[in-house]
């Protein structure tokens, strides 16, 4: 009876240590054969669009040499390529934005293995180009004496952008840009004329010019005419004071306010006494833009025509 147990024991434990064995039919290759572990470390690569990539160098297990194979064009236009030496996995910069999830074959003398999904490469929306630059209105219309901005322009593309003009359109920097915000302004002393504004918009991944993208309209104003005595200064003093300053009949000094020899060397008094509105005597006094206007003759030099 102890004997059998014996038996029994040795049996049972033949039969453990059997299974717990390999197969002795059929033994799995040396793990050094057929191509097993394939490793890409970092497995995933992410491009902005525009941008070609590479992984880096897969390590595997198996007999060498080993060769490597993407699933037929995993993007559909042949921007994935394996190298087949190496394993590294490129892409080009026409890849389409996207994510790709590769399947590498590795094959060597022993055998071949489908590694599923094994590396990733997400293509994301780069830096788009500054497009379709516009002003809305797209004209800038002022007078000589007044300042104008216009408003921001809209543009397609990725922010932040950086504007400038391409020329300076009235070649005396009067008409501007603010280099952020696009916005255009027109100085008070910019002369008169038509201008056309050619706007530049800039971001990190290139720059783009809009020509004629702005039209600034500067119209003659009052203040750019010159002021002469003929067309001014006679006809404003002949109708307030002619009627006593004219040869001889009045005047301290016989002041003729119709001649321009006698006004120009009055000038200062002129001023005087019809600012402080001692001259003409009576209620008929000089409006500020009247007594502006001489002064203003006499800033712009005192011209006869
Ligand atoms: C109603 C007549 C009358 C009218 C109109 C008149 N003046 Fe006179 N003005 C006089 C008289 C009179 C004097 C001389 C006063 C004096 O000698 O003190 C004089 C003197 C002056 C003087 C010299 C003052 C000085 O301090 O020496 C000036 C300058 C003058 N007038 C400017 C004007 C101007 C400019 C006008 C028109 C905007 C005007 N006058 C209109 C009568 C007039």
């Amino acid at each position: 009876m102890k004997k059998v147990s014996i038996y029994i024991l040795l049996i049972i434990s033949a039969l453990w240590v059997f299974s717990c064995g390999s197969d002795p039919v059929n033994p799995p290759p040396p793990a050094d054969e057929k191509p097993s572990l394939l490793l890409y470390s970092p497995a995933s690569l992410e491009l902005a669009f525009g941008k070609a990539g590479a992984s880096a160098s897969p390590t595997i297990k198996g007999k060498l040499p080993m060769s490597y194979a993407l699933s037929a064009s995993p993007d559909g236009k042949g921007q994935l390529t394996i190298n087949s030496s190496t394993g590294v996995i490129s892409a080009t910069d026409k890849l389409e934005v996207g994510t790709y999830q590769l399947s590498v074959t590795a094959s060597n003398s022993a055998g071949s293995a489908t590694f599923d999904k094994i590396f990733t490469i997400t293509v994301t929306k780069g830096t788009e180009a500054p497009s379709a630059l516009s002003y809305s209105p797209n004209s800038l219309e002022t007078t000589v004496g007044t300042a104008i901005s216009s408003v921001a322009p809209k543009l397609s593309g990725t922010s932040p952008f950086t504007f400038s003009m391409t020329s300076t359109p009235d070649a005396k920097g009067k008409i501007s840009i603010n280099t952020s915000t696009g916005v255009v302004s027109v100085a008070t002393d910019a002369a008169e004329g038509t201008y056309k504004v050619s706007v530049t918009a800039a971001n990190s991944a290139s720059s783009k010019t809009f020509a004629d993208a702005l039209r600034v309209v500067v119209k003659p104003g009052t203040s750019t005419k010159t002021t002469t005595f003929e067309a001014d200064i006679r006809p404003l003093l002949v109708g307030k004071c002619a009627s006593c300053h004219t040869t001889g009949t009045q005047g301290s000094r016989g002041q003729d306010w119709r001649k321009y020899a006698d006004t120009k060397t009055w000038v200062e008094d002129i001023i005087r006494t019809t600012a402080n509105k001692t001259m003409p005597p009576g209620t008929n006094d000089l409006t500020t833009a009247e007594v502006d206007l001489i002064r203003k003759w006499k800033t712009d030099g005192l011209k006869e025509k």
